[in-house]
């Protein structure tokens, strides 16, 4: 069980003069429980790419399967798919349409088939996992916080209970307290079995949370693996518009210089070891 893409590209305005490749042969493996960050500077296909791990685009070419099932145009599979993979937008107010609270998170369940006596008991877990529970349920879901909108919109997505999540930018005006607590939530979903695909731009955040970090560039996946596989890239060849965490490279400059220090992007670590050698 797991969200698989084989070479997987897509371009926009196919065969005209505005034709755009978003994504170049991307390759990538979601397992069950995993938290992996897909990094990359503006315009390197994020969110392209997040549009097709739910299957709302499709590849021009290449392959994704979620859980065996296909995604391809006229698969049979694709409501599937869009149900075990939930995808929250780049801007809540992508996602956000009801008049309320509640009506915004019945939508899903009521779409997807839930029985009637099943969708108050959805919405209210839901809310719950996103710290909303005690939020009125007749307020307009544009008059919440940033914060809150953001919850919200991944409340809505969690309701009909998806397998995977992927979230576009999640941390995106947040202030940095807003930040950690998503962080906290995400943590928590991924507790409950829940994988989760995070766009971000803010490398030294992936750094610290994720278990796999997708590099892309221009479209194209140029680094994959665990955070320390992907460090050890990045020092090697920079990559545009992402930039190494200070404690990293300083942690680079000391091993340069003969210092026994390793090449973490924890201050602790690499502090605790400095200490070692001079001391
Ligand atoms: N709907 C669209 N129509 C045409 N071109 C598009 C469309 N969406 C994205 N593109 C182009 O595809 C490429 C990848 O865009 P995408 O939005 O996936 O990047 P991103 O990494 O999410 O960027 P950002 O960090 O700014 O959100 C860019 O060149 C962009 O201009
Ligand atoms: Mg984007």
């Amino acid at each position: 069980m797991s969200l698989i893409l084989r070479n997987v590209s897509h371009s926009y305005h196919k065969g005209t003069p505005l034709e755009t490749a978003a994504l170049r042969g991307v390759s990538l493996d979601v397992e069950p429980g995993q938290w992996v960050a897909v990094v990359g500077h503006t315009g390197s296909g994020k969110s392209t790419l997040a549009q097709h791990l739910n299957a709302l685009l499709l590849p021009d070419a290449g392959e994704i399967t979620v859980d065996g099932l296909k995604a391809a145009k006229g698969s049979k599979d694709l409501r599937e798919i869009r149900r075990r993979v939930g995808l929250v937008f780049q801007y809540p107010e992508q996602q956000l349409f009801a008049e309320s609270v509640d009506e915004e998170m019945a939508f899903g369940p009521r779409n997807w088939g839930l029985p009637p006596d099943q969708i108050g008991p959805a919405v209210d877990q839901a809310l719950a996992l996103v710290d909303l529970a005690d939020l009125p349920r007749d307020r307009s879901p544009f008059a919440l916080s940033g914060g809150q909108k953001r919850r919200l919109a991944i409340a809505s997505v969690l309701s009909v209970r998806p397998s995977y999540l992927v979230l576009d930018e999640p941390t995106a005006g947040l202030d940095s307290r807003g930040r950690r607590g998503l962080m906290t939530l995400i943590d928590g979903l991924r507790r409950e079995g829940i994988a989760v695909v995070q766009v971000t731009h803010d490398l030294e955040l992936a750094l610290a949370y994720c278990d796999r970090i997708c590099v892309l560039e221009r479209g194209r996946a140029l680094f994959w693996g665990t955070p320390q596989v992907v460090v050890e890239q990045l020092l090697d060849r920079p990559v545009q518009g992402l930039s190494l965490p200070e404690v990293l490279a300083f942690a680079r400059d000391l091993r340069e210089k003969g210092f026994n220090v390793p090449l973490s992007w924890d201050p602790y670590e690499v502090a605790h070891a400095l200490a070692k050698e001079v001391g």
